[in-house]
């Protein structure tokens, strides 16, 4: 495994051939976005695909986002209608994943979308993982760079540390700037629906729909998952982890948000503050890495203090809500 430093011209052009080279080579190559690290492959190539369900671990009913450098390319795998179009438009290159019906001629492999006549696309916003992407030409499946269950990568570190050996080469373009995965909205039938809150928020989307998005029952659904990351324990740490503290018990960890701290937090065996303004877009470029950071201290339980669940603050207390779940 190679990591490469994108800081100068020079290591930035190394990283980027390294990396067309290795997907072209059927190789796994750690991603920057601007979301989370990704744990990319050739995304035509079912033999690269199967080794990122391996890789992580992940249950191969779960299907992968194509990653592509535009909207044209996007359009060569996936049918967008206007309001599809209208959502790229909006939100392309940045944290969004439009799940729309995939075209029979394109060359993604049924692996990549576990089978399903759908596809997730995505351009992400990264500059390094965009030129990436527009000079390998083909398509990149990608999930988040975290062996299956366990926490996102926000760090070129944390991918290392996550899947080491299995990837042969790591770009590394420092702390992703959001923190939390792309929201994922399919657009299949003329219906909007939001199948995973993310970096772009509900407001944010509806405002470009033009109406509020179909909540399509529950998020989560462990028999059948529309969208299998959607299952209720995720993004976990090592520790346990309890929400909505308003007191610390003795031996926890403690992540706060906003000025005020629970009752008690002086006794925290740790803290981690993801905003002490009470920001919600700095809550959510720390959240990941405070559960790992914490786990790294070893911490056994973490109680996190409230945080209102609006705006990015959807995404933020989806994730942690997965994290607080009964673990399999
Ligand atoms: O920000 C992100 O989206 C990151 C970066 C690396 O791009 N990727 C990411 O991928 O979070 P992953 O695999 O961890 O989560 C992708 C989610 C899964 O829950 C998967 O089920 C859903 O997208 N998905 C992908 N294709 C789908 C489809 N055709 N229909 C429904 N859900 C789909
Ligand atoms: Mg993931």
């Amino acid at each position: 495994m190679a990591l490469r430093g994108t800081a100068t011209t020079e290591d930035r052009e190394t990283a980027i051939a390294a990396a067309v080279a290795a997907l072209a080579a059927g190789r796994l190559v750690g991603l920057p976005t601007e979301t989370v690290y990704g744990l990319g492959a050739d995304a035509t190539d079912g033999r690269a695909v199967a080794a990122i369900y391996a890789a992580k671990g992940r249950p191969s009913f779960n299907p992968l986002i194509a990653h592509v450098p535009d909207l044209e390319q996007a359009e060569r795998h996936g049918v967008f209608d206007a309001t599809a179009r209208a959502l790229a438009a909006a939100f392309w290159p940045g944290p969004l994943t439009l799940v729309v019906p995939k075209r029979p001629e394109s060359p993604v492999a049924d692996l990549a979308t576990a089978g399903l006549d759908t596809i997730g696309l995505r351009v992400p916003a990264n500059p390094v993982t965009r030129e990436i992407l527009a000079r390998f030409a083909r398509p990149v499946a990608a999930p988040s760079a975290n062996r299956s269950g366990r926490v996102s990568p926000t760090r070129a570190e944390d991918v290392v540390e996550e899947l080491g050996e299995a990837v042969a080469e790591v770009i590394d373009a420092g702390a992703t700037p959001v923190g939390v995965e792309s929201t994922i909205v399919a657009v299949l039938d003329g219906r909007v629906r939001l199948l995973r809150p993310g970096g772009v928020t509900r407001a944010a989307i509806e405002a470009v729909v033009g109406h509020p998005l179909a909540d399509d029952g529950p998020l989560t659904d462990d028999a059948a998952p529309m969208a299998p990351g959607m299952l209720s324990s995720h993004y976990a740490p090592v520790a346990s982890v309890r929400l909505e503290a308003r007191r610390l018990e003795p031996g926890e960890a403690l992540i706060a948000f906003g000025p005020d701290r629970p009752a008690g937090w002086e006794r925290a065996v740790a803290v981690f503050d993801l905003s002490p303004s009470g920001d919600l877009a700095e809550a959510a470029a720390n959240l990941f890495r405070a559960l790992r950071d914490l786990d790294a201290a070893g911490a056994t339980a973490i109680a996190v203090a409230p945080i209102p669940a609006e705006g990015l603050g959807e995404a933020i207390v989806d994730r942690l809500r997965r994290a607080a779940a009964p673990r399999p």
